[in-house]
């Protein structure tokens, strides 16, 4: 098996391989804080050595409730927000069949998410496809009170209850929370529900490797074990022992520091490969919470390309110069398909009839990348050698390792997130919440 590449090539021009190579030191002491555990938010570094340490026993438990909801249900229901959610819906989207879902004669049972909005009508909606369909539920949360969680279990409990009755609908419910606090954990106890432990020491964003993800990728038919030894194997290539020139994870974390030091405050994860939309929804929450505090960090942005080239395509051309692009490239992809040759050439696309399709693509991906670089952008370049589940899991935990080299850089704690309360104190004290009768007399006085 290979290894992900990184190039940091093309962003060199806007900035030098010495200055990035100047915070060699650093992104070494940064990877030994994360290493001895002296640095901030330390007790949330369970991710560190997770791929390495997932145990058999562990693996063939997620397996066999795999197996079982597969068995029982035509449909899972997901239910999850933030880091309970954008890994595992991140590794799915890769790595299935993007129209598995829409065949009647399908591998895998349909996978849905609840939990992750409070849309009345997605729920209305959910709750309207349910009816008349075997359908389980993975919940997932960690403290079990998140408000979009909670609010769609509620519903969707109720719906299994009311249609199997209470007894069987126990079965069908799994319940991924803490070992022994919280709202999920005393439920699913009382309840006798069958359980996962989201670790005290792993973040929801670092969790995508603990049942979290693992359950609902084993579900999705996804071999759980070649992407957690895809993660066993960057782990080993990112640890503090590798020298700064040949560790991925503090290269990148070096480069994007520099850039973001010479005044390029976003950075825009480019994909070429659709199926890794999601891919980047779970990069912006790691990035995004990790290091966006204390008035400080490069704001993560995405998008799919070629699509968001006829949208977005002229602002990273042309717009303001205070963006670099981090690019998700593609070596092979899983399938072939041919430009036919058409008689009449109305399109004019004959001159490509017998190429692959991917070859078009890879010319889009060179084409732009030069004319980026052209317009000032920098450009740092991941590539994948496929996507399987191997290089999605060192993807995944590379994109981890250097968040935490990264945001001890940047001089944050990465591994809280205090910025998220605010939304929640605001809505609790406008829904009159027991308990929030100050703030709700102070927000009024806003309105
Ligand atoms: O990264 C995080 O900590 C958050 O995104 C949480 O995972 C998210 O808010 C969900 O929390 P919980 O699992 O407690 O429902």
């Amino acid at each position: 098996m290979k290894t992900i590449g990184l190039d940091i090539n093309k962003a060199l021009g806007a900035i030098t391989k010495e200055q990035v190579y100047a915070w060699e030191g650093k992104a070494n002491a940064c990877n030994a804080l994360l290493e001895n555990g002296n640095g901030a938010g330390n007790d949330f570094l369970g991710w560190m050595h997770l791929p390495s340490s997932i145990t058999e026993a562990e693996l063939a438990d997620i397996e066999d409730t795999a197996r079982i909801l597969r068995s029982q249900c035509e449909v899972i229901v997901t239910i999850g927000i933030g880091g309970s959610y954008l890994g595992t819906k991140a590794v799915i989207e890769a790595l299935n069949n993007s129209f598995d879902w829409l065949q009647a004669k399908r591998e895998n049972p349909v996978l849905v998410y609840a939990g992750h909005n409070i849309g009345e009508d997605y729920l209305y909606e959910l709750t309207e496809y349910l009816k008349g369909k075997r359908f389980g539920i993975i919940n997932i949360s960690k403290s079990g009170t998140t408000t979009e969680p909670a609010l769609a279990f509620r519903i969707l409990k109720k719906q299994l209850e009311d249609t199997l009755g209470k007894e069987e609908a126990k079965q069908r419910i799994v319940a991924i929370t803490d070992a022994r606090k919280g709202a999920l954990r005393t439920l699913a106890d009382q309840e006798g529900y069958k359980t996962f432990i989201i670790p005290d020491n792993v973040g929801g964003r670092f969790s995508v490797l603990t049942p979290v993800g693992l359950l609902p990728i084993a579900v999705a038919g996804i071999s759980i074990r070649e992407l957690v030894a895809g993660a066993v194997s960057m782990e080993k290539a990112t640890d503090v022992s590798v020298p700064f020139a040949e560790n991925l994870a503090a290269i990148y974390a070096a480069t994007r520091n520099e850039l973001y030091k010479s005044g390029k405050k976003i950075e825009i994860l480019a994909n070429f490969h659709p199926k890794l939309h999601y891919i980047a929804e779970w990069w912006k929450q790691l990035y995004g919470e990790s290091e966006g505090k204390d008035g400080k960090g490069i704001f993560p942005a995405s998008v799919d390309l070629t699509t968001d080239l006829h949208s977005m395509g002229q602002w990273i051309q042309d717009g303001e110069r205070t963006i670099f692009e981090t690019v998700i490239s593609v070596e092979t992809p899983d399938h072939k398909v041919e430009v036919p040759m058409d008689e009449a050439d109305l399109d004019g696309l004959n001159f490509l009839a017998g190429k692959r399709v991917d070859e078009v693509n890879k010319m889009a991906e060179l084409g732009t990348q030069l004319a980026h670089v052209d317009g000032g952008v920098p450009n740092i370049k991941i590539t994948l050698p496929e996507v399987n589940p191997y290089y999605i899991g060192q993807l995944f935990y590379f994109f981890e390792r250097g968040c935490g080299i990264s945001g001890y850089m940047l001089e944050v704690n990465p591994f809280d997130q205090p910025g998220v309360e605010a939304y929640k104190k605001n809505m609790f004290a406008l829904l009159n919440k027991p308990g929030f009768e100050k703030e709700s007399e102070a927000i009024r006085a806003k309105l």
